[in-house]
């Protein structure tokens, strides 16, 4: 698969990562319904099978069940992926989710990572939010010492604007941003992708299809039959008024997506990878055959008129 480099570091992320917030599973506040423990393993192993040479998890999906089911695949793997994940939410016994950013917060969290990862250094450790936001300094303060104890080998943050990476940057280089970015999602565009650019920091990007709306699955009847225990309930893309207009793009989708025998999931990260300052796009995958079809997505290049007719489309939406 290809490959580009992340940032100012020597790691080469091939363009499509592995994301693994749904294989949290349902059981917490910010869940994605009931996930087969044994599916979300065969996913894993199936996209380390298919060439994908990283995958993204954090600490806080499904609290802690996620980085598990990570290390328990990743075990069984003779070629090992490079591993990425986050700190900052922390949670209790009653499950309630509280972020942190303290010193002993961080140090504490990445240790019980390594554990669940079962791993001895972490590729690349992340900030998840920028919240709460005077804690920042001392959060990657924190996490430059953890990569001279070799625990961490490169950092990152996610969720952070132009300005919050510059007070990162007076500190430590920031290997990486993972923002949010998919046809739905462009706010990026405008000033972090520029200054990401110029200041050689990767972008790994987050949600690019949207949380499942931008695949050929998706009408109202799919979100009529989302379990409650799914999170995207509660999501304004999955709502009125936004729901219809999100059928109706994807309907549009269909229509581009058949000129190139793809799938809308396939052109929905082909679309994000057209972006030379995005590394990898990082898709989140349940069970082995979405990972099967999205991995498809690196040898999709879209026309120039088929980008100006999205463009279109995407224009009249907003
Ligand atoms: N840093 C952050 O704050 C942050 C926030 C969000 C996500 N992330 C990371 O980015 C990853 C990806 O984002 P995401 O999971 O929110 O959204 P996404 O990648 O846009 O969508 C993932 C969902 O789309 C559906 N899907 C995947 N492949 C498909 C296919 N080929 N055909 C049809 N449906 C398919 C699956 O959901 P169903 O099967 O359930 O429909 C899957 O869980 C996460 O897993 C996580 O690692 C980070």
């Amino acid at each position: 698969m290809q490959t580009r480099k992340l940032g100012n570091s020597e790691l080469n992320l091939t363009v499509i990562g592995f994301g693994t917030w749904a294989i949290g599973g349902g059981d917490w506040a910010y869940g994605w319904g009931a996930q087969d423990d044994k599916q979300s393993v065969a996913a894993i192993q199936k996209a380390v099978e298919l060439g994908i040479n990283w995958i993204d998890t954090a600490a806080i999906y499904g609290l802690g069940h996620a980085e598990k089911i990570v290390g328990e695949a990743v075990r069984a793997c003779s070629t090992k992926p490079l591993i990425a994940t986050k700190c900052g939410l922390t949670w209790n016994s009653k499950k309630k989710i509280k972020p942190r950013l303290k010193k002993e917060s961080v140090t504490a969290e990445v240790e019980d990572s390594l554990k669940r990862l079962d791993l001895d250094t972490i590729d690349l450790y992340q900030i998840h939010w920028p919240n709460p936001e005077p804690e920042i300094e001392e959060a990657w303060e924190t996490i430059a010492r953890l990569i001279e104890q070799g625990k961490i080998r490169y950092a990152g943050v996610s969720n952070f604007n132009v300005e919050q990476l510059k007070r990162a940057q007076k500190i430590h280089p920031v290997t990486s941003l993972q923002p949010p970015y998919s046809m739905i999602k462009r706010k990026i565009e405008k000033e972090v992708l520029p200054y990401c650019s110029e200041q050689n920091i990767g972008i790994v990007a987050y949600s690019p299809m949207q949380k499942g709306i931008l695949t050929d699955k998706f009408t109202r009847e799919f979100v009529d039959h989302l379990p409650s225990d799914d999170h995207r309930v509660y999501d304004n893309e999955f709502k009125e008024p936004r729901l219809s207009l999100n059928i109706h793009l994807v309907e549009q989708l269909k229509n581009i997506a058949k000129n190139y025998e793809a799938s809308v999931a396939q052109l929905a990260l082909a679309w994000v990878l057209v972006h030379p300052e995005i590394t990898s796009a990082i898709v989140g995958t349940r069970k082995p055959e979405q990972i099967e079809d999205t991995v498809k997505a690196e040898e999709l290049k879209i026309s120039p008129e088929d980008l100006k007719q999205i463009d279109a489309f995407l224009n009249k939406k907003a």
